[in-house]
């Protein structure tokens, strides 16, 4: 069982899913995922923040009960209403029926929509900035909209400079021990940090940036995050990459995406690889979209700069994985992108090409270049894949 102090009076009482293959039935979990979930003790009353799946209940119970020794907790803070964290509030309400559930004016619609809670006498309705005093400690409310749904929301205690940010700057893994980043080797949580915000919050930058706005003039000591270590030691280090992230600005590298049913549009692939390696790029990767889970190539995609698309044609229009690839780029309002294509057909000579326009078009990309290929290859497709890697690559460090 996890449970632990944080910082004087704020607890860890969040579980680990070390069972569920894909988060929201789509992205695979190699590492788990924690539902973290917090417990505030001030000198006046208790808040629970946050709870956790469903599945999970009896473990997250179990912990705030040893947590509190006997004591019920006065409220329960709902900073964001998916049912990874709040699936456990109908046993939590059935728990403390005097506990008061705290969250604005959406949250409260989503609980008595998902869990029937329609005792109006059980929620406290906050705006943005409204405070709950609870004695050597205040809860601050900020509204942050779409942070990954509209009624997300955050709380600043700053006696303790400790930010609750529900899903932002969160990341998958499960939580092997350890709980604050300076107890722990972050390497996996940060990979997984850009394939979570990518596939899961990467449509809302916008919000995000508008949150980070808000979050301004805060400096927190602790961000406890509802999925991954709590932040400590490495605070700026996460927000740099959220802030990049949600600006859908890329480090150096390139993606390439391609998509080839008997190898000649790999061939292509390969060929521009190489073009860049030989043009001075080091961070190249590569994903064939037959074999690439969806979550890993959106989120390199997302990561770097550069990102280049290739694919056969099939039934007059694009390879159907590359199809896939791009509507969920194009859902993710992907920009600023070093972009270009290649493609491969038999007799249908414009559709990739079409295609990969259209897609430029719809999210206001310039395309760098597009290599065509009929049927297999030959060194004038070799070298015209050489000089779009060049062009590529030009772009890249200009
Ligand atoms: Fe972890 Fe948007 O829920």
């Amino acid at each position: 069982m996890n449970i632990r102090e944080i910082t004087s009076g704020i607890y860890y009482t969040g579980v680990n899913d070390r069972v569920t293959d894909k988060f929201e039935g789509m992205w695979p979990l190699p590492h788990g995922v924690s539902y973290n979930a917090y417990l505030v003790r001030g000198s006046k009353s208790t808040a629970l923040m946050d709870t956790v799946e469903i599945t999970e209940v009896h473990e997250y119970l179990d912990a705030v009960e040893r947590t509190l020794q006997g004591a019920a907790p006065d409220y329960l803070v709902v900073h964001h209403m998916e049912p990874d964290h709040s699936g456990s509030i109908p046993e939590v309400v059935r728990r403390w029926p005097d506990l008061k559930i705290v969250g604005n004016a959406q949250t409260v619609g989503m609980i008595k929509g998902f869990y029937h809670v329609d005792d109006d006498s059980r929620f406290v309705t906050v705006k943005d900035g409204d405070i709950i005093d609870m004695g050597d400690m205040t809860m601050l409310f900020r509204l942050t909209p779409m942070v990954h749904w509209p009624e997300t929301m955050m709380t600043y205690v700053a006696e303790r400079g400790v930010l609750f940010s529900g899903d932002a700057f969160g990341c998958f893994g499960a939580l092997n021990g350890g709980l604050i980043d300076t107890e722990l080797d972050t390497t996996v949580y940060r990979d997984e940090m850009y394939r979570y915000y990518s596939n899961i919050v990467g449509k809302y930058g916008r919000f995000v940036q508008q949150a980070m706005q808000k979050l301004s003039g805060v400096t927190p000591e602790y961000i406890c995050t509802t999925h991954g270590p709590v932040w400590h030691e490495k605070i700026a280090e996460v927000m740099g990459i959220y802030d990049r992230l949600s600006r859908y600005e890329g480090e150096d590298g390139v993606t390439i995406i391609y998509g080839s049913m008997y190898g000649n549009t790999a061939e292509v692939a390969e060929e521009i690889a190489r073009g860049l390696a030989e043009a001075g790029v080091k961070k190249i990767k590569i994903h064939n979209a037959s074999h690439s889970d969806m979550s890993y190539m959106i989120s390199d995609a997302f990561r770097y700069k550069g990102l280049i698309v290739g694919s056969a044609t099939y039934s007059m229009t694009l390879f159907p994985p590359v199809k896939a690839l791009l509507t969920a780029l194009q859902v993710r309002e992907v920009k600023n992108k070093v972009f270009a294509g290649f493609g491969s057909y038999t007799w249908a000579a414009n559709v990739v090409k079409k295609e990969m326009e259209d897609f430029c078009t719809a999210a206001g990309l310039e395309m760098q270049g597009f290599v065509m290929m009929k049927q297999g290859i030959d060194e004038d497709v070799r070298n015209a894949a050489r000089a779009l890697a060049a062009e590529v690559a030009a772009k890249l460090n200009s």
